[in-house]
């Protein structure tokens, strides 16, 4: 089938991946590979805007990449590739940032609340986030960029900063970007409370042995106000549930779902058959990435070759957009 187009996405360097990264990016990905020729980035320039996605992050890149890899993304067909491998990025940063107004960037609520996270590191390029996300999107002309929805202000974004540049330049070199939303359940930590983290220490990492799953699936918590075993419990409040809708059998969750209303099926037995069938569910992936670890090379190679492959379609369209200025 022909393609619909090209894709683009990135992604923090933040180590090995949990449940929420999979269900809500990863899965997704690997999907829209069959449609559109992808592109997916590491973006560890981005990642130097925070502390804590500062540290080990050669590791962490590995780490992730291999997780990718093993879940799916293939690097035949789709390039994979690390931001920084890439350096027309930062020269198309700059070139944005000259048709940004800063109060445009400051009003955003993404950039607001990144400010309240890191108080004590509020810096140039934390402002400048949204300018070097555009740059990663607009330097590819992808069409469309699946992302959550905490994302669609710089989707929103780049798609201004497009139409502001064509305008200025008189020219229709850089694309607007559609937004793809990735449509996905709420997955929550093992807290019941925040959105799976790896700095909340709340997560399950999908590359776990089957004993350390089980072991963070026990301490899932679930329906806070079933308080003892006899109590009836409502799924409909409980993360243990909205996993299970992803990972068991129709019937299980049935199953689930009446017993549990009824205290026929306790926590503890409910999260052990949960973790049962995630556990088989992640089998054929950890078996892969177990494979394409042995081989220390071989992540490194398909970086590189990506790198070299997305650096082709990069230095063409700053070509385009140097000509379009009128840069000398
Ligand atoms: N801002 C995105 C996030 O925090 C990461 C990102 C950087 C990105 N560049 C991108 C996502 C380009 C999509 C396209 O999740």
């Amino acid at each position: 089938m022909a393609s619909k187009g090209r894709v683009f996405s990135g992604a923090r360097p933040t180590g090995r991946q949990h449940l929420g990264n999979y269900l809500g990016a990863i899965k997704n990905y690997v999907a829209l590979q069959k449609d559109y020729d992808c592109i997916y980035c590491i973006v560890d320039l981005h990642a130097l805007t925070t502390l804590d996605t500062t540290q080990n992050l050669r590791e962490n890149t590995y780490e992730m990449a291999l997780d990718w890899l093993a879940a799916g993304i293939d690097p035949q067909k789709t390039i994979l590739f690390v931001q920084s491998n890439v350096p027309e990025v930062t020269e198309l940063h700059t070139i944005l940032s000259m048709v940004t107004p800063l109060g445009k960037l400051t009003d955003l609520p993404t950039f607001k609340e990144k400010i309240r996270e890191n108080p004590n590191n509020i810096n140039y390029g934390l402002v400048g986030y949204p300018v070097l996300m555009s740059a990663d999107i607009l330097l590819y002309k992808a069409n469309a960029v699946p992302v959550g929805v905490d994302q669609a202000p710089h989707i929103e974004f780049a798609r201004e900063v497009v139409r502001t540049f064509n305008h200025r330049y008189n020219t229709n070199v850089l694309v607007e970007p559609e937004m793809k939303v990735t449509e996905v359940p709420k997955v929550l930590g093992i807290d019941g409370k925040n959105k799976m983290s790896k700095s909340l220490d709340n997560h399950i990492e999908i590359a776990a042995t089957p004993e350390e799953t089980l072991q963070r699936v026990m301490k899932m918590v679930t329906d806070p106000a079933r308080q003892r075993r006899s109590d009836p419990g409502n799924p409909d409040v409980c993360n243990v549930f909205t996993l299970h809708k992803v990972f068991s059998s129709p019937e299980e969750v049935e199953m689930v779902n009446r017993e549990c209303r009824r205290a026929g099926i306790g926590c503890v037995e409910d999260k052990q058959l949960f973790a049962k069938n995630l556990n088989a569910a992640l089998a054929p992936f950890r078996e892969k990435r177990a494979e394409l670890g042995r081989n220390p090379d071989y992540v490194f190679d398909v970086l590189r070759d990506g790198a070299k492959r997305a650096r082709v379609i990069a230095q063409q369209t700053m070509a385009e957009v140097r000509a379009a200025i009128g840069l000398f």
